[in-house]
């Protein structure tokens, strides 16, 4: 049985004072029971503290990018090493803004992937179509190559522990969200394809989850979905009260 997992990409939001605040609140406001598990991925500059905040919480960190490098003259980056010191047990990788903006490649996203896990984090991998892909009928060209690109050269195992984020582009950030069938049909070709490229055990072992506009009033419906394992959720995490809505609708 897959555990369902959901994550908060706060993006580039909330100051350290901000995200301790939310931390407060989130842990009173959870019930330590609720059959999730929730990560918070904040800002690198919040990562410290929340850290500390979070502490026998059972809220569990992640982080939004790293370098492949362990260290070096790349100025302005934050490496896995750095990463796992602190505390994270998370990493979001290939997000698409990363993609969009910041010229990420899947070779690119493949190198973080093999870093984190060297490291002993757990990388989410987002992949996900555009608007025009999706138009064009691309979509699963889309998403198997880029999960292709992105998990070359691991092992089964290495996998089977992995998070996958579907995101389609033209539903982050744009309160247009995937139907609950949509996204079920793309996490679960995504499935297949890791059941053709890494056997059936990691296939059924992977988390996959949906993001993309995900709000407390569509979270039931996408997580109800067999192969929706988890939201990644931007917008609706920054609010205690909408990303309480969210984990609340598993179960
Ligand atoms: P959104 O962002 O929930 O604001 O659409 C999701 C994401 O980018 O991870």
């Amino acid at each position: 049985m897959r555990q369902q997992i959901i994550a908060g990409n706060w993006k580039m939001n909330k100051t350290t004072a901000q995200a301790v605040e939310f931390a407060r609140e989130l842990k009173q406001s959870i019930d330590n029971n609720v059959p999730v598990e929730v990560v918070i991925c904040p800002p690198f500059t919040a990562l410290a503290p929340l850290a500390e905040e979070l502490k026998g919480s059972g809220i569990a960190l992640g982080a939004q990018n790293m370098h492949w490098e362990d260290q070096g003259a790349f100025t302005g980056e934050i490496s896995a090493p750095m990463l796992k010191e602190l505390g994270c047990r998370y990493v979001i990788l290939g997000h698409s803004e990363r993609r969009q903006y910041f010229g990420e490649t899947d070779a690119g996203v493949n190198k973080k992937v093999k870093a984190a896990l060297e490291h002993g984090l757990i990388p989410i991998v987002c992949v996900g179509e555009t608007l025009e892909q999706r138009e064009a009928g691309v979509t699963e060209q889309t998403v198997a190559g880029q999960l292709k690109g992105a998990l070359a050269g691991l092992e089964q195992e290495q996998v089977a522990g992995l998070v996958i984020a579907y995101e389609p582009v033209w539903a982050i950030g744009t309160g247009r969200t995937a139907s609950d069938q949509d996204a079920q049909q793309v996490n679960n070709f995504i499935r297949k394809v890791i059941a053709e490229e890494y056997g059936a055990a990691a296939a059924e072992a992977v988390r996959i989850q949906y993001g993309g506009s995900v709000k407390p009033a569509n979270a039931r419906g996408l997580l109800s979905q067999p192969d929706i394992d988890g939201a990644l959720v931007g917008g609706a995490s920054l609010k205690v009260e909408d990303f309480k809505g969210i984990i609340d609708a598993i179960g």
